[in-house]
């Protein structure tokens, strides 16, 4: 069992010599270091295959990154990255190794675990996918009564959603005309019930997408979803109308999904890491085998620049390092990702996941207690529309706040003139973020007032700038830089998690939640009871009273 570094990475010396340096150059302007350096942006940014990666808008000089690459090898990361590749057990908690990187390596590519190759298994699920996946898309697989299916539904919640909801969102471009996929996560009736009310039970096509097929939230919604197909068509049509993604096969069997029409994967994928797998099925039923492969192969190329190339020009390395120089040594607490791209709109909502589920951690991989901060909270939304909400905090509030912009360079709906609108303002705003307004400027634009309307309007009107941005630039988003772009988020996370020593692929933090949960679903049922703090009591209490029926 791999139980490396006992020793918080807080006691190593170039910790505190980050916090020197931080206190030593905090107070430098990025417009300064703009000014000093015209190769600038050549120096600090870096392009894979039609990515661009530019982080030179950062408060950055080469010695804080000579510090942070310090702190990387200090943290032991390069044995860490090999680790993770090679399939060691990793996430230490649950005695797993940690291999979604597998899931995207090619047909002659071989990994051995516990002395099998997982490649071959991994290559024979993912054909079974595709192979289900083109019969419904052809129309060779039919509903009860001989009708195409039309309509494709996603059951499942947190990774067994929110990667295929992003990526078929993303994806709309290649999606097949005339087969919608909708994804339904909620235990609120309401997010079923509005979905069911656009389904035909004669040509819908159920999937029942949980890894551990015991999560409550989804196999309610799958059950109300059974019952509604068989009200309609009879219990024999189950068998046409769902089908099971899972590694748990008796409890698919138990539901009653015939397990070959079940779609495995394997205990070394984690739930946020499984888009790759067969929890694709439903972006593969929208967009085809042949897009999900070069998706896949988009993340296999990220795989190979993260753990081949050196880390001083390594994407996700140096991502991971300037996040936690403003998290942990500037103590910013947030971290904001903005597409600007539509498509792109739920990809926040699967970083937070991503993210905040693998690095939301107080202890280290070995129990031992952090005294640190780790993960940030991830948040954001799809640009132009966020300039219109929460920028005016990030140009004038009072917090750090470092964001990415991901920006495609090509649109996939070139309106006349609208895309060049939308990426000159992604660019726009990480250039105000980054240089402010200055006191001269400002005067400038208000020139002729003065007095009272001028003591009144300077400081309103100043930015102070230095607000740190990445900016990632995608030629297009395509099945290809979606992969790769996914595949870096990932790898990102996975090097803060390894810095800071924590297991970035267990969960222990959303169980407590859900025990209590099932405790009050308990006393609902029999009208109360339980001991509980005066402030639950009152809830419950106030439920009963209330609750129609
Ligand atoms: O929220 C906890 C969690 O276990 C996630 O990690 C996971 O993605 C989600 O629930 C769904 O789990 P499952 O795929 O087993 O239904």
């Amino acid at each position: 069992m791999i139980t490396e570094r006992l020793h918080p990475i807080n006691e190593s010396p170039v910790w505190a010599r980050l916090h020197q340096h931080q206190r030593a150059t905090r107070h430098v302007h990025m417009r300064e270091l703009f000014a000093q350096d015209p190769q600038r942006f050549d120096r600090y940014s870096l392009q894979l295959d039609g990515l661009l990666l530019d982080y030179s808008k950062n408060r950055l000089t080469d010695r804080t990154l000579e510090l942070l690459l310090e702190l990387a090898d200090a943290a032991n990361l390069g044995q860490w990255l090999q680790w993770m590749r090679r399939g060691e057990r990793i996430n230490i908690s649950e005695g797993r190794a940690v291999l979604h990187t597998a899931l995207r390596l090619p047909a002659d590519a071989s990994l051995s675990l516990d002395g099998q190759d997982v490649v071959p298994q991994v290559h024979a699920e993912l054909q079974r996918v595709c192979e289900f996946a083109e019969r419904v898309r052809s129309g060779a697989w039919l509903g009860h009564d001989g009708q195409r299916i039309r309509r494709v539904v996603n059951i499942g919640i947190g990774g067994s959603d929110l990667g295929p909801l992003m990526v078929a969102e993303a994806l709309k471009p290649y999606a097949m005309p005339g087969l919608a996929v909708d994804f339904v996560s909620n235990v609120d009736g309401q997010h079923l019930a509005q979905v069911l009310a656009q389904c035909d039970p004669t040509s819908t096509l159920f999937i029942v997408a949980s890894k551990s097929f015991t999560t409550p939230e989804t196999l309610l919604n799958a059950q109300a979803a059974r019952r509604w197909l068989v009200a309609a068509a009879g219990e024999a049509a189950v068998a046409r109308h769902f089908v099971a993604v899972s590694t748990n096969a008796e409890a698919v069997r138990a539901f009653g999904i015939n397990t070959e029409h079940m779609f495995g994967f394997w205990d070394w994928v984690g739930g946020r890491y499984s888009v790759w797998s067969s929890i694709g099925l439903a972006v593969v039923l929208a967009i085809g085998a042949e897009q999900f492969r070069q998706f896949l192969a988009g993340g296999a190329r990220m795989d190979r620049h993260f753990f081949e190339t050196p880390f001083e020009r390594n994407m996700p390395v140096l991502l991971g390092l300037i996040g936690i120089w403003y998290n942990t040594f500037y103590g910013a607490h947030t971290h904001a990702i903005m597409p600007y791209d539509h498509g792109l709109r739920r990809l926040p909502a699967h970083i937070q996941q991503l993210d905040m589920e693998s690095n939301g951690k107080r202890v280290g991989r070995c129990g031992e207690r952090l005294d640190f901060d780790t993960g940030p909270v991830i948040w954001g939304e799809e640009g132009a529309n966020s300039q219109h909400a929460f920028f005016q905090l990030l140009h004038q509030g009072t917090r750090l706040v470092p964001c990415d912009f991901i920006v495609p360079m090509n649109s996939h709906y070139p309106l006349e003139g609208q895309h060049q609108v939308l990426v000159a303002n992604c660019f726009a705003q990480s250039e105000a973020l980054m240089r402010g307004k200055t006191e001269a400027e400002v005067l400038q634009e208000l020139a002729g007032v003065s007095g009272d309307e001028l003591d009144m309007l300077l400081p309103q009107k100043l930015f102070p700038g230095n607000q740190p941005s990445n900016t990632i630039a995608l030629d297009q988003v395509t099945p290809y830089s979606l992969g790769m772009l996914l595949a870096l988020y990932e790898h990102k996370v996975f090097v803060q998690g390894a810095i800071w020593g924590v297991n970035s692929f267990d969960q222990w933090g959303v169980e407590y939640g859900k025990q209590l949960a099932k405790r009050l679903q308990a006393e609902m049922a029999a009208g109360g009871g339980g001991s509980h703090d005066a402030s639950t009591a009152g809830l419950l209490r106030h439920y009963l009273e209330r609750k129609h029926g």
